[in-house]
């Protein structure tokens, strides 16, 4: 091809792109985007519920600003809370979290019928104890879906497992009214292996948790506070590289312990409150640099709580109450140590015996909060500077020896 031929050529390519983006463009600002069988079920859905302010502290009405302006055709995409992808103009992602809706949800809402949804949010609205509806297999292009504290109830259905490309899946909510038996909790991460959050606190799931979650290399957060978990939890869950959020508190009748923390860990917060965890904190705990909060109280951890707790200087909350942990010499001078890990906001030390004064490292914990000092022997005045922790919201000193005042309540 002569060179002159080929700039003409090229040239022509050029134009013809930029008349076709302007088309579009001049296209895009009269159409709307928005399909109408889109904007139609997004109507028809909002029909199906009523707006109802008390149901959600702070919620907001997000659907009431979607309408269709008489003999027009409505933009959905435009809608709040309302997304769509930018190639094919389909509805991808809905966001109606604290959205003040309340009715009930069955299979024929239509909902169902925006199968092109990628991301579902209908955290903190209140579905009136529906059950999740079958239909929500059908939304198989889904990779988060979020129904956290929206009073649904019964069993999970099985069609669930359709949603096979999920990575973030939150089924929380305040009470037991969810279902995890059959279909089980091993059914359940059996078909959906790509997970990477996963909460299901306060489903009552009554059973084990799956050894299979321990091959999940991708977790990076499980909450199950509260499941009414059984059996003996997976102990390669806590090597997992990525996992940051562990929350396995108030399950009595789950058991466990903990191994040995690689030097690569990610843990940000570990919350095992109130389960039957036994057996010694290990040496390596000084390996979870990220942790952030640690939370074991009430378990039956027993022997010495390991000197490397002191590294973890990114420690905002720490409880180790209500444990068997054995002791040299049970004076609160012993724990010294916490007066480095200045973040700390939370501090609890209850259930010790310990003995001694309260101690002068706390003036170090300048953000401290909450402070539980209950069951110990500790003797001695409450001492001023306690006063100059400006943060400290309350302080437990119940049951301890009698000269120290029992239950200071500051102010704030
Ligand atoms: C809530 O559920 C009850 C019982 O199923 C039903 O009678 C009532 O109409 C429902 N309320 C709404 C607003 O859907
Ligand atoms: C859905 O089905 C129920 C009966 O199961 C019916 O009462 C209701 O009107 C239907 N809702 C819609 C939006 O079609
Ligand atoms: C599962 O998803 C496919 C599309 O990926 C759909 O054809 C099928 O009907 C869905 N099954 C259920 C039970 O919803
Ligand atoms: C689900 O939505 C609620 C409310 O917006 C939010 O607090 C929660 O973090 C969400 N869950 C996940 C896993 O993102
Ligand atoms: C959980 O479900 C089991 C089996 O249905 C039931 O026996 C148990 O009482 C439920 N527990 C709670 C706390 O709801
Ligand atoms: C986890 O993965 C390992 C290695 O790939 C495999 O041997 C093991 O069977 C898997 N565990 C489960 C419960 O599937
Ligand atoms: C600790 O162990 C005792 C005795 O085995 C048991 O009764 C108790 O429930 C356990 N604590 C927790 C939080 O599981
Ligand atoms: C606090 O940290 C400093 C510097 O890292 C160290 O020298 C000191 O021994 C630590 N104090 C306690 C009580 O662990
Ligand atoms: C208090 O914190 C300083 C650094 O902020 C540290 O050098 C000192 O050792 C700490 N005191 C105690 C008792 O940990
Ligand atoms: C607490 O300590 C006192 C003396 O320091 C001791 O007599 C008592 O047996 C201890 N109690 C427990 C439960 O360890
Ligand atoms: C507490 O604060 C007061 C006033 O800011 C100051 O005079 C006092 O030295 C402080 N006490 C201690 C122990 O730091």
């Amino acid at each position: 091809m002569e060179s002159s031929t080929y700039y003409v050529c090229l040239l022509s390519i050029l134009y013809s792109a930029i008349i076709y983006r302007l088309l579009t463009l001049l296209n895009s600002s009269f159409q709307p985007r928005c399909h109408d069988y889109e904007s139609s079920a997004l109507l028809q859905f909002k029909e199906s519920f009523t707006i109802d302010n008390t149901i959600y502290d702070g919620c907001y009405p997000k659907v009431e600003s979607w309408k269709l302006v008489k003999g027009e055709r409505g933009d959905c995409c435009s809608w709040d809370g309302v997304q769509c992808d930018e190639e094919a103009n389909h509805v991808i992602s809905l966001n109606l979290a604290k959205s003040c809706l309340y009715g009930s949800i069955n299979s024929n809402n239509t909902l169902f019928r925006l199968v092109h949804l990628h991301s579902l949010n209908l955290a903190c609205n209140h579905f009136n104890f529906s059950q999740i509806p079958s239909q929500i297999g059908r939304l198989s292009r889904l990779t988060h879906l979020n129904l956290s504290f929206s009073s649904l109830s019964g069993q999970i259905p099985q069609q669930i497992f359709n949603l096979s490309r999920l990575i973030s899946l939150d089924l929380s909510r305040y009470y037991h009214g969810l279902k995890l038996h059959n279909p089980s909790f091993k059914d359940l991460v059996q078909h959906l292996t790509n997970l990477k959050v996963l909460h299901l606190s306060f489903m009552n799931i009554s059973s084990k948790v799956p050894e299979l979650l321990a091959n999940f290399s991708s977790l990076e957060s499980l909450r199950l506070s509260d499941c009414v978990l059984q059996g003996e939890f997976p102990v390669g869950i806590f090597q997992l590289p990525n996992l940051k959020i562990l929350d396995l508190s108030y399950n009595p009748d789950l058991k466990g312990y903990l191994p040995p923390f690689q030097l690569k860990s990610a843990l940000k917060s570990l919350i095992l409150s109130g389960s039957n965890f036994v057996g010694e904190l290990p040496s390596s705990f000084g390996n979870l640099a990220c942790l952030e909060e640690l939370d074991i109280y009430g378990c039956n951890f027993t022997g010495k709580i390991p000197y490397s707790l002191s590294n973890l200087d990114k420690l905002v909350y720490l409880d180790l109450s209500f444990n068997y942990f054995s002791f040299h010499s049970p004076s609160i001078s012993s724990f010294s140590w916490i007066g480095n890990l200045t973040k700390i906001t939370t501090l609890g030390l209850a259930d010790f015996n310990l003995t001694g004064e309260i101690p002068s490292w706390l003036m170090n914990l300048t953000q401290l909060s909450v402070l539980n000092l209950r069951h110990n022997q500790l003797t001695g005045p409450i001492p001023s500077w306690l006063m100059n922790l400006t943060q400290l919201s309350s302080v437990n000193l119940g049951f301890n020896q009698p000269t120290v005042l029992s239950h200071l309540a500051l102010p704030n």
